[in-house]
């Protein structure tokens, strides 16, 4: 277990990866989580940041996230506060973790009034640099939290969990996508996979698997990550899924998954 300081070594190969979906139960924080702790057992250093009130990055890796402090809230919201002193080492080597709880819910109206609301999170990580990977667990919802995630992420990963309305999220996600771009002038923000999450064999969803790859050719995952009860396990014992039971057919979905997204650099 060691935590890995932020260098100034100026590590130009960072990536910066954020899951989001603005509908809830999509698995954006099952994916972040496990992604993260699979990319820090292949010997690379992870970032893993939670910008979801409900704080469900913390609890998955076994903290107790309610009463804890200071959290990512108080770095966004505190000037003086440097983002060494939000960083903690997970019990998984090589994946730190900046965690959040409900008090996030308050920074949009505490910051409504600042110029640079939408890029205090952006502005807080550019000190970070001692990381291959930085992973950002979002909320349900469009709105201040997500845009600040968007100004410090380059690349998106869409979890999509197989309803019928999953498909009205997505084109949501590419309109907020396409007019961040064009609001910050911000070049490099791609959605560079779409994941299809919550998998049973019916027509309906072999039906919007079908659709998500003709909307999203080339960027619609290979593996679709099917039910397996080992996935919601893991998360009730505070572990990755590749600690809790590496053997399961959960693990092998989830590993398929953050090999495709380690070979997506460039
Ligand atoms: N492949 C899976 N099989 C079974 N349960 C899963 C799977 N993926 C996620 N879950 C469960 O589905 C629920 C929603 O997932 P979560 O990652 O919290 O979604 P989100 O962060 O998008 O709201 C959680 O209870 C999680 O344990
Ligand atoms: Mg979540």
């Amino acid at each position: 277990m060691k935590l890995h300081k932020n260098a100034a070594s100026g590590k130009k190969d960072m990536r910066r990866i954020a899951f989001i979906n603005e509908k809830g139960g999509s698995c954006k924080t099952t994916l972040a989580v496990n992604v993260a702790a699979y990319i820090a057992g292949t010997n690379k250093r992870v970032l893993l940041v939670d910008m979801d009130p409900q704080g469900q990055v913390g609890k998955c890796l076994g903290f107790y996230v309610r009463e804890m402090s200071p959290t990512i809230y108080e770095m966004l919201l505190d000037p003086e506060l440097g983002v060494a002193s939000v960083i903690r080492p997970s019990h998984i080597d090589g994946l730190d973790v900046i965690v959040s709880n409900k008090t996030l819910s308050d920074f949009p109206v505490e910051v409504a009034t600042h110029p640079d609301r939408e890029r205090k999170l952006a502005q807080k990580l550019e000190a970070v640099s001692d990381y291959d990977y930085i992973i950002y667990d979002s909320p349900p919802s469009m709105g201040l939290i997500n845009t600040n995630i968007m100004l410090a992420t380059e690349e998106i990963v869409v979890p999509v969990s197989l309803t019928y309305l999953a498909l009205d999220g997505c084109a949501e996600i590419v309109e907020t996508v396409d007019r961040i771009r064009d609001k910050f002038g911000k070049r490099k923000l791609e959605i560079i996979l779409v994941v299809p999450t919550l998998y049973r064999p019916t027509k309906l969803a072999d039906e919007i698997v079908r659709r998500l790859k003709s909307h999203f050719p080339g960027r619609t995952s290979k593996v679709v990550i099917g039910y397996n009860v080992k996935i919601d396990e893991a998360q009730s014992h505070g572990k990755s899924i590749f600690e809790y039971a590496a053997w399961s057919r959960g693990a092998h979905m989830l590993e398929s998954l953050a090999k495709e997204i380690m070979k997506r650099a460039d």
